[in-house]
C-alpha cells in the first residue's frame, strides 16, 4: 500500500468512525504490542468506535476493501490474538469506548454490558445490585468482558461456576459485513434453532465482533472460607478436592495448586507477599468455599475436613484465613505467580488441561523428562487443578544462560504438548490460540474439526477480514 493510498484510506475511515476516533502514528504504540511482548505489529489505523453503529460502519467499510480488522479488548491475552500483523495494512478496532453497563435486572439475575466494560466493572455493577458475577481472573482490572467472552476465559472460579461461555444469556455481535446479530436481552430458555451465540464465544474475534452481552448473575456469596494447605503431592491435592466437595456439600469454588517454587518467587519478587506456613512443603493448594447463606459455618466444614485429611496424611499443614485480610493475602500470593515468574527471568508457558484423575501421573512423567533433558529450566506447575488445568510453566534456572534456555522452547513445547495429547488432554485450556498456537491447533485437532472450522470461517467471513491469521491460518 503506497503512503498516499494509506492516507486516503485512513481519511475515509475517519469519516466513517469519526475523526477523533481514528488514530494513526504516535499514540498507537500500546495497541500494537501484545501483553507478553511476543509480537510487535503495525497498523493502518487504530479505531475506537463509540457505538454499535460505528462498529458496523467500520466493518462494512473494511469488508468492501478487504482490509483486515483486529478487535482488541484489554490486550491482556497471552497468545498474540489482539494485535495486528507486521504489514501495516490492518486496522485495530479497540472496544474501549463501548463501555457502558446498559442495564442491571436484579430480578432476572442478569445484566447487559457492552464489550469494552472491564471485567471488574461488571463484577461491581452486579454487586451494587446485591448480585454476583463469578468470572474472576488475575487480569480483571484491565481485561474487558468482550475479550473474556472472545477467549472463553477461565480463571479461579470455574470449578463451581464454569468458564466465560457459561455466564452468557445473549450476545450482540457485528458480523464481517456490518450486519448486527442480536440475541439480547437474552433468555434462559430459547431453543429456536442453532445456538449461534456459542460460535462467537472463544472465537477470538475471527467470526464477528462482540459489542454487548447479557450475563447471568447469582446471589452474592455471604459466607466465605479460605485456606492455604500444604499437601503431600499432586495426587493428594486431587484426592483432597473430592473429599472437600463431599464434606462441604459441594461448596468449593476455587482449588488452586501452588508449588513451592511459586511461593519462593512471589515472596522474593512481590512486595508484601509472605509464606503463609512456617515450614516449607513441595506442594500447596489454595482452597475457597462460598455460600449465599450467611449462617453457613464454612470455616467449621473446612477445619473438620482438613483435620481428617491431616490424619490420613493427604494434608501436611494448613492455614485457615481468620479474616478477609488474610484471605486476600493468600490470593495475592496466588495471583502474583505470573508476575513473579516474569520478574525472575525468561519463562516458557504451557496452558494445559487433562482429566483431573490423570494430572498426578502426567506431572510425574513430564518431570522425569524435564529433569533429564532440560536442566536449564525449573518447573512451576500451578493453577486451576480443580479444573484439570495447569500452567505447566518453566523458568530459567539460576545460572542458566537465557539464550540456551530460550533456544529449547520449541522442542520442550513439542514434548510437553505431545505428552498432553497422549494423556487425552488439551494444549490450550483457557488462553486460546491467537497467533501463537495456530500450528499447534493444526497438529493436534482432528481433520473433521479443522475442516469444519475452516468452513465456518469461510461462511461467516468470506473476505477473510476478521482477525486474519489468528486461530486458523488465512485461506
Ligand atoms: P484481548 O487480549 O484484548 O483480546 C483477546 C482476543 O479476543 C483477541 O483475539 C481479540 O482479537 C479478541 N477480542 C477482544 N475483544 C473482542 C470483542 N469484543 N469481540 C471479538 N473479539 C474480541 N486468562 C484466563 O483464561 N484465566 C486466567 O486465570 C487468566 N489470568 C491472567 C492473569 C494475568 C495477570 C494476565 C495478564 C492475563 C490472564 N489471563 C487469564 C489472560 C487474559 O487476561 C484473558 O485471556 C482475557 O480474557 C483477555 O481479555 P482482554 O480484554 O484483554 O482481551
Ligand atoms: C493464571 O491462572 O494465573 C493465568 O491464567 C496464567 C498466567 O498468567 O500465566
Ligand atoms: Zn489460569
Amino acid at each position: 500500500m503506497s503512503g498516499g493510498n494509506s492516507q486516503a484510506l485512513t481519511a475515509a475511515l475517519g469519516a466513517v468512525v469519526g475523526e477523533q476516533d481514528c488514530v494513526t502514528g504516535p499514540g498507537t504504540e500500546r495497541y500494537l504490542v501484545d501483553h507478553r511482548a511476543l509480537y510487535r505489529g503495525a497498523a493502518l489505523a487504530v479505531v475506537t468506535p463509540r457505538s454499535v453503529g460505528a462498529v458496523s460502519r467500520v466493518l462494512a467499510f473494511c469488508n468492501e476493501r478487504r482490509i483486515g480488522v483486529v478487535p482488541q479488548g484489554g490486550n491482556t491475552s497471552y497468545c498474540g490474538g489482539a494485535v495486528p500483523d507486521e504489514s501495516g495494512r490492518q486496522v485495530v478496532l479497540s472496544l474501549e469506548r463501548l463501555n457502558r453497563i446498559r442495564s442491571v435486572e436484579a430480578s432476572d439475575y442478569s445484566l447487559i454490558a457492552e464489550a469494552g466494560c472491564l471485567l471488574v466493572e461488571v463484577q461491581r455493577a452486579a454487586e451494587a445490585a446485591e448480585r454476583f458475577f463469578p468470572l474472576s481472573l488475575g487480569s480483571e482490572g484491565s481485561c474487558q468482558i468482550g475479550g473474556n467472552l472472545s477467549t472463553n476465559a477461565g480463571g479461579t472460579n470455574v470449578l463451581r461456576y464454569g468458564m466465560a461461555r457459561d455466564q452468557v444469556l445473549g450476545l450482540e455481535v457485528v458480523l464481517a459485513d456490518g450486519r448486527v446479530l442480536s440475541s439480547l436481552p437474552g433468555l434462559r430458555k430459547d431453543n429456536t434453532g442453532y445456538d449461534l451465540d456459542d460460535l462467537f464465544l472463544g472465537a477470538e474475534g475471527t467470526l464477528g465482533i462482540i459489542t454487548a452481552a447479557s450475563l447471568k448473575l447469582l446471589p452474592l456469596p455471604r459466607a466465605v472460607a479460605t485456606a492455604f494447605i500444604a499437601v503431600r503431592d499432586v495426587a493428594a491435592a486431587v484426592a483432597l478436592l473430592a473429599r472437600l466437595r463431599d464434606a462441604t456439600g459441594d461448596r468449593v469454588t476455587s482449588f488452586e495448586l501452588v508449588p513451592r517454587l511459586a511461593v519462593e518467587l512471589t515472596v522474593k519478587h512481590i512486595p508484601g507477599v509472605v509464606d503463609p506456613l512456617e515450614a516449607p512443603h513441595d506442594w500447596y493448594v489454595l482452597c475457597e468455599l462460598a455460600s449465599p447463606r450467611a449462617a453457613e459455618p464454612l470455616d467449621e466444614f473446612l477445619e473438620e475436613a482438613l483435620a481428617g485429611a491431616l490424619e490420613s496424611g493427604l494434608v501436611l499443614d494448613a492455614a485457615l484465613a481468620r479474616n478477609a485480610h488474610q484471605g486476600t493475602a493468600f490470593w495475592r500470593l496466588r495471583e502474583s505467580i505470573p508476575e513473579a515468574q516474569r520478574r525472575d527471568g525468561a519463562s516458557l508457558k504451557h496452558d494445559i488441561s487433562l482429566p483431573v484423575s490423570r494430572l498426578a501421573e502426567f506431572v510425574a512423567r513430564a518431570s522425569i523428562w524435564l529433569g533429564a533433558q532440560f536442566q536449564e529450566g525449573r518447573l512451576i506447575a500451578y493453577g486451576h487443578v480443580g479444573d484439570g488445568n495447569l500452567h505447566f510453566n518453566l523458568n530459567q534456572a539460576p545460572g542458566a544462560s537465557r539464550e540456551r534456555f530460550l533456544a529449547r522452547e520449541a522442542d520442550v513445547r513439542r514434548t510437553i504438548h505431545d505428552l498432553v495429547h497422549d494423556f487425552g488432554g488439551s494444549f490450550s485450556a483457557e488462553h486460546g490460540i491467537g497467533r501463537l498456537k495456530v500450528d499447534e491447533l493444526e497438529r493436534y485437532a482432528s481433520q473433521p474439526k479443522l475442516a469444519l472450522m475452516h468452513l465456518l470461517k469461510a461462511a461467516l467471513d468470506p473476505q477473510g477480514i476478521l482477525n486474519p491469521g489468528k486461530v486458523l491460518h488465512s485461506a
